[in-house]
């Protein structure tokens, strides 16, 4: 072991990590999986969702794996009976003020913790509808966990815009433009970085809500093709995401060197001429009329 590194316990096993490793990473590293929310890899933890809480004996309280360095000598546990009550609870509160429903990972959660918030009464945001501004994508915000993800990704963790903020406190806190104009006329690039973090779906493409909405929205019958951006000579990674032959949205992976999963709007959304409808000149049309009669 040298000076950088130190020692504890997960779930029994010694590991030896650099110092500043946070328990989640410290535990992933031994292949024992945290369920997390509002952590992602390419943006820097907020601490909100406290769905990845662990038990650590050197603490009362339980304890963030997605933020909390690990403590030399010290001894945890991802998956006792205590933390399991809290992540189920944690869950259940979520769901009883939110659709989870599109939502396919916190569906599984869901199942896997036995969460069923129908004790809780249904405070669901309102069922607001969706905000349907463009032709890029919409926001839905009855699905949204403020988890701050798409805060993050406006602002310094990727796109520098600020187009969005958590405006309000308390029950009346989300996500809005500044005095909650239409996005279209915020400080919005149409980036979609906000999108591509966001867990829920309460962000989502305009193809994909249009798809969804016709109920042909199959992400079974999806393939994803990775290519590059030829927009400019950054040359971000793209992955077309394609269903009947037609792209349906473009991510990119988070764990890239280049893009870290952000893109700009060239990347993210300058796909449609791909699927455009063939132009034929007039002088095509009236030869083929000429030929019909
Ligand atoms: S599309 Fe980009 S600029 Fe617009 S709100 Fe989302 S992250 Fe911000
Ligand atoms: S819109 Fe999505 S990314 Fe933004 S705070 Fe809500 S759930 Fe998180
Ligand atoms: S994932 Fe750790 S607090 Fe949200």
């Amino acid at each position: 072991m040298t000076e950088q590194n130190i020692s504890l316990t997960i779930d029994g096993q010694a590991v030896t990590v650099p110092k500043e490793t946070t328990i989640l990473e410290a535990a992933r590293s031994v292949g024992i999986d945290i369920p997390t929310l509002c952590w992602a890899e390419n943006l820097t933890p907020v601490n909100v969702c406290r769905l990845c809480v662990v038990e650590a004996d050197n603490s009362k309280a339980l304890v963030p794996a997605c933020s909390r360095a690990c403590d030399a000598g010290s001894n945890i546990e991802t998956n006792n009976e205590r933390v399991t009550k809290n992540r189920r609870m944690v869950l259940e509160l979520l769901d009883s003020a939110n659709d989870l429903s599109q939502s396919e990972e916190l569906q599984d959660l869901m199942a896997n913790y036995e969460a069923d918030s129908s004790r809780y009464s249904d405070n669901l945001a309102a069922h607001d509808e969706p905000k349907v501004e463009d032709d890029l994508f919409i926001r839905a915000y009855d699905r949204c966990v403020l988890c701050y993800k798409c805060v993050q990704a406006c602002g310094e963790e990727a796109q520098f815009t600020f187009a969005i903020a958590i405006a309000n406190r308390g029950f009346d806190a989300r996500v809005s433009t500044e005095h909650d104009i239409p996005l279209p006329e915020s400080a919005c690039v149409y980036c979609g970085n906000c999108i591509g973090v966001c867990p829920t779906n309460a962000l989502q493409f305009k193809t994909e809500f249009d798809l969804r909405s016709a109920a042909n929205w199959r992400p079974e019958d999806q393939e994803v093709t990775e290519t590059i951006c030829s927009y400019c000579g950054v040359g971000c990674t793209l992955e077309l995401h394609t269903q009947d032959n037609e792209i349906v949205k473009v991510t990119s992976p988070a764990d890239h060197s280049v893009t870290s999963g952000h893109l700009c709007v060239k990347g993210r959304f300058g796909w449609e001429y791909v699927q455009a409808p063939v132009y034929r000149p007039p002088s095509a049309i009236q030869t083929d009329a000429a030929v019909d009669d």
